[in-house]
């Protein structure tokens, strides 16, 4: 799959060294520096991984220049139109599209293990009001592994195999769970019949005094949002996922901070930064005061869902999930004034040189919360929905990493504190705490 065809000569201290060149099967080049400390002392720094490719994947290639994204070798458009999420977590964690039965076993596997041990239903009631549903949700996965044993990387297939799926099934009961719960309405369990989206609906909007239907288009919609969320090669959540997963730490636990990362405003966290950000420039009017505000150096202010470490170009999920939520408000005959208002935020900045010198383009994050609030998401639950989508990414990228290297993640660094000190001989010193 790698092949190497060429070498680098790094010279360093009077020596030469020669590096191997690996290259990827898009083409993407890579100097291979494993041996380099070894040879030469050197290590190399990269603050943030903006230079680093941390390891061999075969799930998601992105050319952030083209603003192509694929996951096994399929075009993200092609998914997002011809696709369901399941037939693409199948994709993701298998590596190929499901045959006819295998889609009907992953199907009955997911329904399964879709349940929420009864014992854990209790936890809801220990949250405070008002706990965001992102810090419920990683810190009810983490507990999963006290309540579902044999997931770490040594166990059988099996075992990896209905633990892969519970985690991707379960963790859509929890955040449905954690929703009713903050409404103060009654859980609404996961029913056989439904399929993966249509469950999450009802689970999320069915009450005894409500019966919720389920809207085909609904279901349509979340099918395409939660596939192009499903996964982004080595994003921070994947990262965390990969390197914590490195120390063997169970399935579950590795999850549980993949979805702490995703939390983060600059990560997924931005799909709810994004609608607060709208609607605080909704109600102060002046969208040129933001602009400059975003453009300036001695402001942190940042203009949200713009972006991306690798997108250099529009970002091909932005693309299809705007086009989605035009049409979708247009159906439903929603006018949303933050759609128009996202429209000129995005015209002034696509003709801004600020903005066009960095390549700053709307990020997947731009127009989901739009979507969302139409669907009649609430604000809160934005980020967990992207979680959803995002657990057959982080499973697959964790079945890769298991089964292809026992390396522990454990960077290098460069050591820039004091250097040896000495205790002042035969001075008196008493315990911290007293010192007061
Ligand atoms: N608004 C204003 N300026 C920006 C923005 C923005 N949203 N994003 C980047 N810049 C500027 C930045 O100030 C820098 O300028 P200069 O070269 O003059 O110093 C330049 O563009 C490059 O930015 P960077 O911070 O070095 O880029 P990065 O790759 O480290 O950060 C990012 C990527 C996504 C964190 C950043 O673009 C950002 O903070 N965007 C807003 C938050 C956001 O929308 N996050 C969602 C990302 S997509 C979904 C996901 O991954 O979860």
């Amino acid at each position: 799959m790698k092949t190497q065809k060429s070498e680098a000569v790094l010279k360093f201290d009077g020596r030469e060294i020669t590096l191997p060149v690996i290259i990827g099967t898009e083409g993407d080049k890579g100097l291979d520096i494993s041996r380099m400390r070894k040879e030469t002392g050197l290590v190399t720094i990269d603050p943030g991984f903006v230079n680093t490719a941390s390891c061999f994947s075969q799930i998601t290639y992105i050319d952030g220049e083209k603003g192509i994204l694929r996951y096994r070798g399929y075009p993200i458009q092609e998914l997002a139109a011809k696709e369901t999420f399941v037939d693409v977590a199948y994709l993701l964690v298998h590596g190929a599209l499901p045959t006819e039965k295998e889609r009907m076993d992953f199907s009955s596997l997911l329904n399964r293990n879709s349940l929420l041990h009864e014992d854990m239903r209790h936890f809801f009631d220990s949250f405070p009001q008002g706990a965001h549903p992102m810090h419920i949700l990683s810190t009810m996965v983490n507990a999963m592994a006290a309540f579902y044993p044999n997931v770490d990387v040594h166990t059988t297939a099996r075992n990896i195999e209905h633990s892969c799926a519970r985690v991707i099934s379960i963790v859509r009961t929890i955040a449905a769970f954690a929703y009713k719960k903050s409404i103060g309405e009654p859980i609404v369990y996961p029913r056989h019949d439904l399929s993966y989206c249509a469950n999450f609906l009802n689970m999320m909007f069915d009450s005894p005094v409500r019966p919720y239907h389920i809207s085909p288009e609904a279901v349509r919609l979340l099918n395409v949002l939660f596939i192009v969320h499903a996964d982004h090669e080595q994003n921070c959540s994947t990262t965390a996922v990969r390197a914590i997963g490195s120390a063997q730490v169970n399935l579950y636990a590795t999850i549980a901070a993949g979805i702490s990362a995703l939390s983060g405003p600059l990560h997924g966290g931005a799909n709810q930064a994004v609608i607060e950000q709208l609607r605080m420039i909704q109600a102060d009017g002046d969208i040129g005061k933001f602009i400059r505000k975003a453009k300036d150096k001695d402001d942190p202010f940042r203009l949200m869902g713009f972006g991306h470490r690798v997108y250099k170009a529009y970002d091909p999920r932005a693309e299809i999930v705007r086009n989605e939520c035009e049409k979708y408000l247009a159906a439903t005959g929603i006018h949303d004034p933050l759609l128009d208002l996202a429209h000129r935020i995005e015209e002034i900045a696509r003709n801004d040189s600020y903005f066009i010198e960095r390549k700053l383009y709307p990020n997947v994050d731009f127009y989901t919360g739009i979507l969302y609030r139409a669907m009649g998401i609430p604000e809160n639950m934005f980020t967990v929905m992207f979680a959803l989508a995002r657990l057959p990414g982080w499973v697959a990228h964790w079945r890769e990493m298991i089964s292809d290297t026992t390396k522990i993640v454990r960077p290098r660094q460069i050591y820039v504190g004091r250097t040896l000190q000495k205790l002042d001989d035969g001075a008196e010193r008493l315990p911290a705490d007293l010192l007061v």
